[in-house]
């Protein structure tokens, strides 16, 4: 049994938890992606004494930039302080991370020659500071832990584009250009993928989020042909891990009926779409989502009027994670945060259903 073995500590806040399987909750939980980042001034300080990577793999140090948000914010969640690239390295795709560019791949993947020195990733070998990391939090933290990876698509984009990239043309070129390649790719990537998020949860996660975050740029029924396959297969893969599944992508308006098919338990979802309108596409299952980062820019009027008008498209049913559509901003004031999570456990529906 891979579940981890104490998935809730008796007194913890497991909001979150319960959200997941549309249970109800005294409010709605929150936390936010990015919560741990530059937006915090003990977290530029420590990120002056250590680059990002190091930070990464030295788990007093995540343990710690993980749970600072957690203390200061109120939120009901911690995810862990990783990124999606750490894997990449055991895969045999050795990697950067380049401060105000992000992951820099060293040798691209875009061929069958070079999917052949790509090795299988093991996450005892590969990244046992992110176990010990889970392991360290999970002693200190008074709500869930999430756990996380790329989704195969949004990994393979930064392989084969080398770095983030916006229109993604070297990756739609393998796609459309060399199904057999592309396959085996994402094939391998969906393996390293349900080898790494069941070691996070054996090491204590009690949820995981699924970041597909640059799907949108794909059409519909590309989506269905290329990757739907492979998150089928992911998506069952984690279901005997026994812990709830958050499937999140930004653009992804028109692919959000497919990617719940697909799979997740709860369907993350950025701002470019109401939260209502989304909760039809998606059916009977959790929402998470879906205030817009740069809300949070304005003054504080504005980001309480903007959540509660999400708050309202929830109606208060049972299921809604409150988060934003995509990571915390760099330039937010860490005070906004702070005065949303309050917002958002200090409401109450008017209307019940
Ligand atoms: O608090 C948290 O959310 C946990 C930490 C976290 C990081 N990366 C740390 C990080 C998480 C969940 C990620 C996931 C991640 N990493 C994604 C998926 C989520 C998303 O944003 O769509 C992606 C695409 C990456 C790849 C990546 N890493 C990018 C695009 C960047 C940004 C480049 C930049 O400078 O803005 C990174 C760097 C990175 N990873 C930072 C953090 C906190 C930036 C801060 C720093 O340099 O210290």
């Amino acid at each position: 049994m891979l579940q981890s073995e104490a998935p809730v500590r008796a007194g913890m806040n497991d909001r979150l938890l319960r959200a997941c399987r549309t249970e109800a909750t005294d409010c709605t939980p929150v936390w936010f992606m990015r919560q741990a980042g530059r937006y915090q001034p003990e977290y530029r300080a420590l990120r002056q004494r250590h680059s990002l990577l190091a930070l990464c793999q030295t788990p007093e140090l995540a343990a710690q930039v993980t749970l600072l948000p957690v203390e200061r914010l109120g939120v009901d969640a911690a995810i862990l302080f990783a990124d999606i690239t750490l894997p990449l390295a055991g895969l045999g795709a050795p990697f950067n991370l380049v401060e105000g560019v992000g992951p820099v791949i060293e040798r691209p993947v875009r061929s069958a020659a070079d999917l052949q020195t790509l090795r299988r990733f093991e996450p005892e070998r590969d990244v046992p500071y992110v176990l010990e990391t889970i392991r360290l939090v999970r002693r200190a933290a008074p709500v869930p832990l999430i756990g996380f990876a790329g989704a195969p698509f949004t990994l393979a984009s930064y392989l084969i584009e080398g770095r983030g990239s916006k229109e993604l043309l070297q990756t739609k070129r393998l796609l459309f250009g060399a199904p057999d390649v592309w396959h085996d790719l994402m094939t391998r990537l969906t393996d390293m993928t349900l080898a790494y998020l069941a070691a996070q949860v054996q090491a204590g996660c009690q949820a995981v989020q699924v970041f597909d975050s640059w799907v949108g740029a794909l059409a519909p029924a590309d989506y269905e042909a290329s990757v739907a396959p492979h998150m089928h297969r992911l998506f069952d893969g984690l279901r005997p891990l026994g812990v709830p599944v958050i499937h999140f992508g930004t653009g992804s308006t028109g692919l959000l009926r497919l990617m719940a098919q697909a799979g997740g338990d709860v369907i993350g979802v950025d701002w470019r779409v109401r939260l209502a309108d989304a909760w039809t596409q998606i059916g009977r299952r959790a929402i998470q989502g879906n205030l817009d980062p740069a809300v949070l820019l304005a003054p504080f009027a504005a980001v309480e009027h903007a959540a509660r008008r999400i708050l309202a498209e929830a109606g208060g049913r049972p299921g809604h994670i409150f988060n934003l559509g995509h990571g915390v901003l760099p330039e937010t004031p860490p005070d906004h945060l702070r005065r949303l999570v309050d917002v958002v456990h200090e409401h109450r529906m008017t209307t019940s259903q």
